[in-house]
């Protein structure tokens, strides 16, 4: 069914916050090689998702075709090759006649675009909705129009919905046929702003407070995509080296709040670059695990107190995945009742997923934190 082709949030990596108007087959090549040689598929990574500018313009039958100069051998052979890796491969488009980069669109011809990304051997599609208008009835309408024409495609494509929040979309977007829509307006690579026009991690994570019952299995919450190791060498992440990124702490609690929320894990930074630690993080059977959790329960807010926050996620095997974490940036250390603060049974059985120990039959819970940092764990009832 077209549900189940997002059964859990979809994990892959996406070209716009670093390569941005420079994504070409080659990048697409070398990031599908990277994938699978680095362990990221084994992890679970799947899709690879060209973004803006990658549209040359429409041909006499007006059927798109890619920019000819980074795009050479065509769509299909790309497709092809990043098939013949076991991976998967997405496009991008607009519900309007041009895109947010300014290359054509898909207003009017959703029939023909969607049959041709089929043709092509696409596989996910995020629609973005830039020069189009304001209403929340037309933005339905358009993002139904391409959600029925991909259903008719004749290929199972994830449709993700792309208008930053502005409308609601959790109320309309699996209507429409999303798979996941955006919740919020773009990340940029750097903690917080407080400015609404320029979103940073904390930005964006205060905004998804209240949407969690939205989510579930076949449709997502997404709070856009990961800045985890871009260092401020993302050129949009980064709005043009404005900024210089956060540090490893702060991608790391950015990584654990997204998988406690049940994200869309979508990867910008270069793969064939990446640090060990981040490629570590990134791989973290733990926290994938959370994300992919087949129950499919975003997190929720349990306790607030000054700067420090508690998220709690049920599991499918009746466990709860716990996230305490540091908003403050200063260094804090925590301790709570299991019962008593947290209302949860006691005694548990604690695993610490950073430090990859448990503590069995535990009462209490105390997390070190620096500044910004978190503490991820998975609790079990201990008998
Ligand atoms: C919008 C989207 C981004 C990206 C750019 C491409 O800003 O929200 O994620 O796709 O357009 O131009």
């Amino acid at each position: 069914s077209w549900d189940s082709l997002a059964l859990t949030p979809p994990m892959g990596w996406n070209s716009w916050n670093f390569f941005e108007g420079k994504v070409s087959e080659k990048v697409i090549m070398d990031m599908a090689d990277a994938m699978v040689s680095n362990g990221m598929k084994a992890a679970g990574y799947q899709y690879l998702v060209i973004d803006d500018y990658w549209v040359g313009g429409r041909d006499r039958e007006n059927k798109l075709f890619p920019d000819t100069q980074r795009f050479p051998h065509g769509m299909k052979y790309l497709a092809d090759y990043v098939h013949s890796k076991g991976l998967k491969i997405g496009i991008y488009s607009d519900a309007a006649t041009l895109t947010c980069g300014g290359v054509t669109g898909s207003y009017n011809f959703e029939d023909l675009d969607a049959k041709t990304f089929a043709s092509w051997g696409i596989d996910y599609l995020k629609y973005d909705y830039c020069n189009a208008p304001e209403d929340v009835n037309t933005a339905f309408c358009r993002y139904y129009k391409m959600g029925e024409a991909l259903k008719h495609s004749g290929r199972p494509i994830v449709y993700a919905i792309c208008e930053w929040g502005q409308r609601k979309p959790w109320l309309w977007a699996k209507a429409a046929g999303g798979h996941l829509w955006r919740t919020t307006w773009d990340s940029r690579d750097i903690w917080e702003s407080k400015n609404k026009d320029l979103t940073g991690i904390m930005d964006i994570f205060n905004q998804q407070e209240g949407l969690a019952n939205y989510a579930g299995p076949g449709g997502w919450n997404d709070p856009d995509l990961l800045m985890v190791g871009l260092y401020g060498k993302g050129s949009s992440s980064s709005v043009n080296g404005r900024f210089k990124g956060c540090n490893f702490t702060e991608y790391r609690t950015h990584f654990a709040l997204w998988c406690m929320l049940d994200a869309p894990l979508m990867l910008n930074l270069d793969l064939t670059k990446m640090e060990a630690d981040n490629l570590r993080l990134l791989t973290n059977k733990y926290l994938i695990g959370i994300n992919q959790d087949e129950l499919g329960k975003q997190a929720t807010t349990i306790l607030r107190k000054g700067d420090i926050q508690v998220l709690s996620k049920p599991l499918k095997n009746g466990g709860i995945a716990i996230c305490v974490f540091n908003r403050s940036d200063k260094p804090a250390t925590v301790n709570y009742q299991i019962k008593k603060d947290l209302n949860i049974w006691q005694p548990v059985n604690a695993f610490d997923v950073w430090k990859e120990k448990e503590t069995r039959k535990a009462v209490t819970l105390e997390s070190k934190l620096e500044g910004h940092d978190c503490a991820v764990y998975i609790l079990s009832k201990a008998d």
